[in-house]
């Protein structure tokens, strides 16, 4: 029995490249999907220690005012030569208020030792439902994308670290693929294309 009962959702993201990608993501969706944005919120604080923690926290925080159900979704860079990091503080990694320009450039800067075979790194994103304010049952959902940081940036389309996120399956920055080839592949994608599946099986 799928949990789709309301008719709008609210979207829980302020960043305006995954409001984006999640809206093409859910078009297919037979619902209104609203960013929340459209109502008069303040961002949750993102409290948690792992990424279901935080996509819960800022889908709970959409859900109770708005009164609508929620997707939120918590994703973040894991690379391995920094044992994980930047992980769950992925757009805070060079300080509270950091841009994506000096996100990245702390990453390259991290990683300006470390050999071509040893930038594994891959994007993980965890995506959540909630019906209401207070489901006991959050639908989770999660995906990751496997690739390489490189030395220097590359292209110019997506967010965040795309530009220096090197995809070996097709020996290209994700900042160079077109945003519906990114959307078919990335960590979102994935588990966006779960989320469907569960809230609408036909
Ligand atoms: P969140 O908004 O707390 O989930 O933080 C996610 C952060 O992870 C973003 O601000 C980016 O820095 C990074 N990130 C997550 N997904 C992507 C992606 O698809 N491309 C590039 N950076 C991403």
């Amino acid at each position: 029995m799928p949990k789709l009962t309301r008719k709008k959702i609210v979207l829980a993201s302020g960043n305006r490249g995954k409001v984006r990608e999640i809206g093409a993501l859910l078009a297919d969706l037979d619902c209104e999907v609203a960013p929340q944005s459209d109502f008069d919120i303040t961002e949750a604080e993102e409290t948690g220690l792992t990424f279901v923690e935080n996509a819960i926290i800022k889908a709970r925080h959409a859900a109770h005012h708005t009164g609508l159900a929620a997707i939120a979704d918590d994703s973040g860079l894991e690379v391995d030569a920094l044992n994980g990091a930047p992980g769950i503080y992925s757009s805070r990694f060079a300080g509270t208020d950091a841009t994506s320009e000096q996100n990245l450039e702390k990453l390259l800067i991290d990683l300006s030792d470390i050999p071509k075979a040893e930038r594994t790194a891959r994007f993980q994103c965890v995506i959540v439902y909630l019906a209401h304010e207070a489901d006991p049952t959050p639908i989770i959902c999660q995906g990751s994308w496997e690739g390489r940081i490189l030395f220097e940036p590359h292209g110019t389309h997506g967010f965040g670290y795309d530009p220096v996120f090197y995809l070996p399956d097709h020996n290209c920055a994700a900042a160079e693929l077109p945003p519906e080839v990114k959307n078919g592949l990335s960590h979102r994608g994935k588990a966006l294309k779960q989320l469907l599946a569960t809230l609408q099986p036909n």
